[in-house]
């Protein structure tokens, strides 16, 4: 934590300061308002404080160019108090978060009445209006004394029917909104439109480094190279282009494939107004919940579990009525089971669970995935079931979890245990070193046992939180064999995919880029050369020091991984999943 008499730098390209750094900031800035209230702090201290604050409050909603203005004035004008009042209010509204729904709270002045601004169509209340509340950022040419008239306008559109509401959030660079991106996860949706600048005027050193060497592009390439950037740190952004160009030639370019729409910079803003609802609405559908509350609502007889069934038993009860209280009645209306008709199948999806299932796989950038409800412990036994059979290798840490051991008892697999990294001085262990797997996987070489292993079994992300570089393993594991299976145990690491930092680092992250690394012709080049240089017969210790490169011509992706969902994510209990991306198509693994 800074120290309060310190202003520190603040720059738009730390990414990794985080939330925690923002409420510490505004923290210090009430901390200098009040203090400059009471007489024991100064006005110039606040002043360097909001200077530096200023700078990435910029990316975000709330509080906005409007209260940041009034923040500014209010200071400017020499008033303590009515500073130290507004900026209160201003970090109350965002530590509780109550900005999303409560309307005044994006007023300048609190006179205690709870008046509705335009945050919210005047039909609706606070009370009865609990929508979701998202960012869109709006990158644009325009100039920045425009953009608060341009916010008041997009405000304008919101309507008593909408599902959703969203503040706008105007930037007018590539860096900007590269920044704003990365900063602010409130962002849900992006529109492009061509003519933005390349460079922030606020200093970006760090990111400069990365952009150093881009082309400048035309004004269409550069907003298409602005939306391939975000889809790659943010892939479940809605990207939307506003061109003045030919859109249907544009929309006929492979290039514009991550957008999803086009749009005439001239069309009607509510088209926009409404994609941008539709795109979330899309995203925020749940299709077996959803069909789970229709069910709840039917007056059906239920036969599987008669008692419990609607509640009967518990609510007719005179004894144990209050657990159906502490419960609640939906609980026992939604109670289900295989054979109710109607909520699909979890064996064979045809319906709501196969389409919560195709979801959940392009959330995750998988191809597959299975929804398992007896936890990760079932999801693993399901992998090395369907993938191994009697007397095939499996090389695996031995600290894994025991579901893997069961797994592959049941399989008739022959277990090969790699050690995991001690690290006494923390009373942990960490992974399995790179080394140790490549030498196993040479020894089993040299004893002519290669072709028997089957499959790498790994846990990424202990329970200590260590985690792999899972594109390095499975990269140099495929050196010595190109068709290896990989599991990678991630069921502590599920909120990994939505970091654009930890995502490489996962299973399917790193599938990812390697299929893309395969597809590149210079992946074979980069191998050609790797193998001359080693030559015929490079000795085991040359290829332990090496960092080895596959052959993008024999590599067989076929990468499992596994997520708790009920332990870094959010479900009821057991709620786990099986992504698979696997260049074979293989039967169906079932949950049993
Ligand atoms: C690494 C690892 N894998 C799998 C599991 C089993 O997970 P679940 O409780 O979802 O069955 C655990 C449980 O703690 C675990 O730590």
């Amino acid at each position: 934590m800074a120290n309060q008499d310190q202003v520190q730098e603040h720059r738009i390209d730390q990414f990794s300061v985080g939330p925690g750094a923002r409420a510490d900031n505004w923290r210090f800035l009430v901390d200098a308002a009040k203090a400059w209230s009471e007489g024991s702090g100064s006005r110039n201290r606040f002043d360097a404080l909001f200077a530096q604050l200023e700078v990435t409050e910029e990316y975000h909603g709330y509080p906005g160019l409007r209260l940041m203005a009034a923040l500014k004035e209010a200071a400017a004008s020499g008033d303590a108090s009515a500073t130290a009042a507004l900026a209160t209010r201003i970090l109350q509204s965002l530590q509780t978060r109550s900005f999303r729904q409560h309307a005044n709270d994006w007023d300048i002045h609190d006179d205690g009445e709870r008046a509705l601004t335009d945050l919210l169509p005047p039909s609706l209340g606070r009370t009865e209006s609990h929508r979701p509340y998202f960012e869109v950022l709006i990158v644009t040419g325009v100039a920045a004394t425009n953009w608060p008239n341009l916010c008041a306008e997009w405000r304008r559109l919101r309507r008593p029917l909408d599902t959703f509401v969203y503040e706008p959030v105007f930037v007018g660079s590539f860096e900007d909104a590269f920044c704003a991106t990365m900063i602010n996860p409130d962002i849900a949706a992006v529109i492009i439109n061509e003519g933005f600048a390349q460079k922030s005027r606020h200093d970006a050193p760090v990111l400069r480094t990365l952009t150093a060497s881009i082309e400048p592009l035309g004004t269409t390439d550069s907003a298409l190279r602005l939306a391939h950037t975000l889809k790659r740190v943010r892939p479940e952004l809605d990207l939307y282009l506003m061109s003045n160009r030919n859109v249907e030639q544009l929309a006929g370019n492979p290039e514009a494939d991550v957008l999803r729409r086009i749009f005439y910079s001239v069309e009607e803003l509510l088209e926009l107004h409404l994609a941008i609802l539709e795109g979330v609405q899309d995203r925020f559908e749940t299709p077996f919940f959803d069909n789970l509350k229709k069910y709840a609502q039917r007056p059906i007889g239920t036969f599987h579990a008669l008692p419990i069934a609607r509640g009967k038993s518990v609510f007719r009860s005179d004894w144990i009525r209050d657990m159906g209280e502490f419960y609640g009645m939906n609980l026992f209306l939604a109670e289900s089971s295989a054979t109710t008709g109607g909520l699909d199948s979890l064996l064979e999806p045809t319906g709501n669970i196969k389409k919560a299932q195709e979801k959940a796989a392009r959330a995750f950038g998988a191809d597959h995935v299975f929804f398992v409800t007896n936890g990760t412990s079932t999801s693993n036994k399901m992998a090395v079931q369907a993938l191994i059979g009697p007397g095939d290798i499996v090389i695996v840490d031995r600290n894994c979890h025991k579901s893997h051991h069961y797994g592959m008892v049941l399989a008739g697999a022959q277990p090969l245990y790699v050690e995991a990294f001690p690290m006494t001085e923390y009373s942990m262990y960490g992974a399995v070193p790179l080394k140790t797997i490549k030498q196993a996987l040479l020894n089993l070489k040299s004893e002519n046992r290669l072709d028997r292993v089957k499959m790498i079994d790994l846990t990424n992300c202990t329970f200590d939180g260590h985690i792999y570089n899972t594109r390095r393993v499975m990269e140099e594991c495929l050196a010595i064999k190109p068709d290896l299976i990989f599991l990678w145990d991630e069921a502590w690491f599920g909120f990994a995919r939505f970091s654009p930092f930890l995502r490489p680092r996962t299973a399917m992250g790193a599938a990812n880029d390697i299929e893309a690394w395969i597809h590149d012709p210079k992946s074979v080049q980069a191998y050609e050369k790797q193998r001359a240089g080693l030559g015929d017969n490079p000795s085991d210790d040359l290829l332990l020091r090496t960092r080895l490169i596959p052959d993008p011509r024999l590599v067989r992706l076929r990468v499992y991984q596994t997520n708790s969902t009920h332990k870094s994510m959010s479900a009821l209990r057991q709620g786990s999943m099986l992504f698979v991306k696997d260049a074979t198509p293989r039967r169906v693994p079932t949950s049993n």
